[in-house]
């Protein structure tokens, strides 16, 4: 079956399933995924239970994928997102962009656990740009037409306008929001300090191992972003040592903050 067949076979599935008219996709990072469980009226699927669907590994990540409404809006949430460093092709990586947008779906929201290079642990980033440092390109392959062009511009790729709105929001809400240039690596290991000195330089404010890849395969096919990093952790070097436990242990301090301003920012987009 080729890429488009697969979409499509998986979209008419979903369909099928009652999952007529979603706008939005949620895509909720490492211990970000309990936002999920507020959507009303939902319609809750395993990925197991998915066709062409990936499997989630990681721990922390519930592997649901979940429709419904949330502030207002028809939402598909996905609880728990497919890395790279799972040894997920590209594609598989990205699938459920390209299912969302076969849906109908005109936007996504992005969130991940980050190492903050100069910003610190609890600080909410809003992603303007990126840099992948992924060593590899999801769009690599056939271009799908149907999506969008074979060389898409990036220029725009996290929207503009829906950071404005995140401000204003977080302003209502007393919620600092930071901004900056989230640096996408494969993982699973951390960077070393040398790493992130040079990530410094190019311009990096967080690094990370997810987002990358599904924000080029939206802004391939014209979706609106908006991206979020939790920062949990200063990058190697500028802390004694990195580990799991502390990302997990700080998205879980942050949580309800990040949940309330993505909730408010939802019914304002
Ligand atoms: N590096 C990469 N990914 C991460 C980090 C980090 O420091 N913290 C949370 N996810």
């Amino acid at each position: 079956m080729t890429l488009l067949e697969k979409i499509y076979e998986t979209r008419d599935f979903l369909q099928d399933k009652g999952i007529a008219a979603p706008e939005f996709g949620l895509i909720l990072g490492s211990g970000l995924g309990e936002l999920a469980e507020e959507v009303e009226n939902a319609i809750v699927l395993d990925y197991a239970d998915i066709p062409n669907w990936g499997q989630s590994t990681v721990v922390g990540h519930a592997g649901k994928l979940i429709y419904g409404d949330l502030s207002g809006r028809k939402v598909l949430a996905l609880q728990g997102r497919f890395h790279f460093y799972e040894g997920n092709p590209m594609e598989v990586v990205t699938f459920p962009v390209r299912v969302m947008k076969a849906l109908g779906c005109h936007s996504v929201v992005v969130t991940n656990a980050a190492g903050g290079i100069g910003f610190g642990p609890g600080t909410l980033m809003l992603i303007n740009d990126h840099i992948n440092m992924t060593g590899a390109n999801p769009l690599i392959g056939e271009n799908l037409d149907e999506f969008g062009p074979r060389f898409p511009d990036m220029s725009k790729a996290y929207t503009p306008e829906y950071r404005q709105v995140a401000y204003q929001v977080a302003d209502k809400l007393g919620i600092t929001l930071s901004e900056g240039v989230y640096l996408g690596c494969s993982g699973p290991t951390y960077e070393t300090p040398a790493e992130i000195r040079a990530f410094k330089t190019l311009g990096a404010d967080a690094v990370g191992m997810s987002t990358v890849p599904e924000v080029i395969v939206a802004a391939h096919s014209g979706m609106k972003v908006l991206g979020i990093s939790a920062i949990t952790n200063h990058a190697a070097g500028f802390q004694e040592e990195l580990n799991h436990e502390e990302v997990v242990e700080v998205t879980t301090r942050i949580k309800e903050d990040f949940k309330g301003l993505i909730k408010a920012i939802l019914a304002e987009l």
